[in-house]
């Protein structure tokens, strides 16, 4: 049998991360779903005839849904749904334009996936991505550790990948982080930068590495002016594939994710970019790192400006 995956939405987002979760041949099923008539299973279809080439074995799943909740039933018994389902964003637009119009999707989305996936670690994509983790906390009424959202992955990843080419150095000799907010509160996080194994701050001018964290904080957005129609999938679609498969592999992987955070830096009652052991049943634990004065400053000015906003999605 294997576990299954759903990925709601089969948009840019949605049909690479399916992609990449079939293609890492670790799921018995993967489960596509749109409210467009025919493209998750013309997607799946044609999925599926990649098997042979790039030799997986996971089955997908396309399936259309309608506003009653049709077609949920083919989430049943999923262990893990990823939402990418809602608006991206056009040039010019902010991730917050998006909150009314995607708050309706994702409302509609969870409380399909509280009735037909009850026991589904839940993972938030659409955006504006902090407040679309908290409205499908409410929404699907889970533990908290059992939603969570991908941002701090991907803005790291970005954060990581401008560094390496500043350096000309490998990728892999480079670890960032960013915390906060996916938006404009993200708090990259100089202090744990490191080029192979040496701190960021030795390796290049503090002029440098603020020029990186705005690049970092405009990452998105850059990818979106030259795209023009829609937003970035490839990097997104990587970072939400890694962190179902860490649940499905109950994994316990420290990643930076957006989670329920309870006390941890000082800070209550809110979803905020931090990182977290992840398991079976979505967040173990959020894991506190050391911060400088000035980085645990912003991150507890991340958790007020995202607070703010979540508590309004509770009522959309
Ligand atoms: P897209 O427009 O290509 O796909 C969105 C899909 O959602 C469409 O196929 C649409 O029909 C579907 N949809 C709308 N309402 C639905 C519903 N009720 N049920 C099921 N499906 C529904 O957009 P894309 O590029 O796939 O982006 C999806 C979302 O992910 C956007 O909100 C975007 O801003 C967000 N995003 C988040 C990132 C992050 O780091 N958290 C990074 C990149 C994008
Ligand atoms: C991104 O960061 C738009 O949130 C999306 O690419």
């Amino acid at each position: 049998m294997g576990k299954k995956v759903t990925v709601v939405g089969a948009g840019f987002y949605g049909s690479t991360t399916a992609q990449r979760l079939a293609e890492y041949d670790v799921f018995g099923t993967v489960v596509i779903t749109d409210i467009v008539e025919g493209k998750p299973a013309g997607l799946a279809l044609d999925l599926n005839q990649s098997r042979a080439i790039e030799g997986f074995e996971t089955k997908l799943v396309g399936v259309t849904t309608g506003p009653n909740g049709e077609g949920y039933e083919a989430i049943e018994g999923s262990d893990v749904v990823v939402v990418t389902a809602g608006l991206p964003r056009k040039p010019g637009m902010s991730r917050m334009d998006l909150l009314e119009t995607n708050a309706k999707i994702v409302r509609q989305v969870a409380e399909n996936v509280a009735k037909y996936a009850p026991n589904a670690v839940v993972i938030v994509v659409s955006n504006p991505l902090d407040e679309m983790t908290a409205l499908a906390q409410i929404a699907t009424q889970f533990p908290h550790n059992r939603v969570l959202g991908q941002a701090g992955m991907l803005d790291t990843a970005r954060f990581t990948n401008f560094v390496a080419e500043a350096l000309d150095v490998p990728v892999a000799s480079v670890r960032t982080l960013t915390l906060g907010s996916h938006g404009d509160t993200m708090v990259p996080v100089p202090s744990k930068s490191s080029v192979a194994g040496k701190p960021l701050r030795e390796a290049m001018p503090a002029e440098q590495i603020e020029e990186l964290v705005v690049k970092t904080r405009n990452g998105g957005a850059e990818v979106v002016a030259l795209l023009k129609t829609g937003s970035a999938y490839y990097a997104p679609s990587a970072a939400a594939a890694r962190m179902a498969k860490a649940v499905a592999e109950d994994s316990g992987e420290v990643l930076p994710v957006c989670a329920w955070v309870d006390g941890e830096y000082g800070i209550s009652g809110v979803y905020l970019g931090v990182e977290a052991e992840i398991g079976a049943q979505g967040i173990r634990r959020v894991v506190e790192t050391d911060l400088d004065a000035d980085e645990l400053a912003a991150l507890k000015e991340a958790a007020e400006a995202v607070r703010a906003k979540q508590s309004d999605v509770a009522s959309m």
